[in-house]
């Protein structure tokens, strides 16, 4: 199979949207690959924590989710030979714990260069314009795929029983606030409508369909909060005195000892790299030991995406104003996108958490099955947005929800507050 994206092989037959498709997937292959380069059967099959299945588990999972879809949906087989391996990787078939018995990396690569020439192949003859939805939603399910793939691998080097020599180095990946920066700073949103939401044919079901909401005035952090701050809330005993805790946080915080974010760098280097690895209920903590609050998902896309000025979702390129705007193109741009209203790094950093459960907006429709989002509309699920340097740029947007509960600390998260007074 070809995974050279210069690759000219489509060129000539491909209509401009088949031919951006085949080079999004391309480009998306290249970066799941990458992650695999330094990988060993070990590392491959290790089940690094125990809501994370192993990365070749999510590799073998990228590829039969595009058989699942494309080949079965779309073009009307699944390939019999493939059948053995539905059980596996199926997303409702083997508990996370039984994920662990997996082909070797060799067979998984072949599993989805076997897949992926089918489905170019389909690619070429396919009613496209009656499909694009799906094939954009299969595109954002390996890149989120990537991300989780990118978490489990900080796992590992995080973990005493494995053999690594590697440190965990997910916050030394975030861009640091700028140091002449009054990282206190708050900003003010008055009060007024705005569109949430997207119709566009990247959005997933969750972010439609688009509507008008209300917001009162409210204040919100001008950059997510720093290890700096955060080491006060620490050195405050915050993670002694119950007030500052919602009730489940405080209960959690005992049985699990948890004392520090996750990736947390006890070193006075980090003071100005935002805090990484917290959970839901350490950010709400912090918030109250501040006397502020988490911003609701709509102040906090309010903040990222409404330009009060043209009364608009700002039409801007938000893949290329991400802090790390993609890792395909390796660049990692150090200066803070500019939203409109002037809060910094909100997008591609880190995924900030929001005081908003994860629910559906009115009018929502399932897409393309019940278990990708409504399934997780259980009252359980806080929403973050935003993305981190881990995140590829196809799911970077200001409307892009994700979803955790609130006791995750393994991914690449942070948060800013917000406050109704300053
Ligand atoms: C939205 C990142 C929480 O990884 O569980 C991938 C995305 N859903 N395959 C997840 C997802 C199905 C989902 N998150
Ligand atoms: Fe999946």
């Amino acid at each position: 199979m070809i995974l050279n994206p210069k690759s000219n092989l489509f060129e000539i037959t491909l209509t401009a949207q088949k031919q951006s498709i085949y080079q999004w997937m391309q480009q998306c292959r290249l970066a799941t690959l990458s992650l695999f380069q330094k990988v060993d059967q070990a590392t491959f099959s290790c089940q690094a924590h125990p809501n994370f299945s192993p990365i070749g588990w999510h590799l073998g999972h990228i590829g039969y989710t595009e058989a699942l879809w494309i080949l079965e949906h779309l073009a009307g087989e699944f390939p019999q030979h493939l059948l053995p391996y539905r059980r596996l990787y199926a997303a409702d078939g083997l508990p996370k714990a039984e994920r662990r018995n997996l082909p070797s990396l060799e067979e998984t690569l072949s599993l989805l260069d076997d897949v992926r020439s089918r489905v170019f192949q389909y690619l070429s003859i396919c009613p496209l314009e009656n499909q694009e939805r799906l094939w954009r939603w299969l595109l954002q399910h390996e890149s989120q795929h990537c991300e989780t793939i990118a978490i489990v691998l900080e796992l590992q080097k995080s973990n005493p029983s494995f053999n690594s020599s590697n440190s965990p180095a997910a916050t030394s990946k975030l861009s640091p606030i700028e140091k002449h920066a009054n990282s206190a700073e708050m900003i003010h949103i008055p009060a007024g409508s705005f569109q949430c939401g997207s119709n566009s044919i990247n959005a997933l079901d969750n972010e439609q369909p688009q509507h008008e909401i209300f917001l009162n005035s409210y204040w919100i952090d001008r950059y997510p909060v720093t290890q700096q701050q955060y080491r006060q809330f620490i050195e405050a005993e915050g993670y002694r005195i119950a007030t500052y805790w919602h009730p489940e946080g405080w209960q959690w915080i005992a049985k699990c000892q948890i004392q520090q974010p996750r990736y947390w760098k006890n070193s006075l280097e980090y003071d100005h790299y935002p805090v990484c690895g917290i959970s839901w209920y350490e950010a709400d903590a912090y918030a109250r030991f501040m006397g502020k609050r988490l911003p609701t998902e709509f102040e906090w896309e309010k903040a990222a995406a409404w330009n009060p000025t043209t009364q608009q979702q700002t039409n801007f390129n938000w893949q290329t104003a991400a802090v790390n705007s993609t890792q395909i193109s390796s660049t990692t741009a150090k200066s803070p996108p500019q939203a409109p209203n002037d809060c910094y790094y909100m997008l591609g950093n880190c995924w900030e958490w929001t005081s908003s459960k994860f629910q559906p907006y009115i009018g929502f429709v399932a897409y393309p099955y019940k278990g990708y989002s409504q399934a997780y509309f259980d009252n359980q699920h806080y929403v973050l947005r935003g993305g981190s340097w881990a995140t590829l740029h196809w799911t970077i947007r200001p409307t892009f929800r994700n979803w955790y509960y609130p006791q995750t600390q393994e991914i690449f998260s942070s948060f800013r507050c917000a406050s109704d007074t300053q």
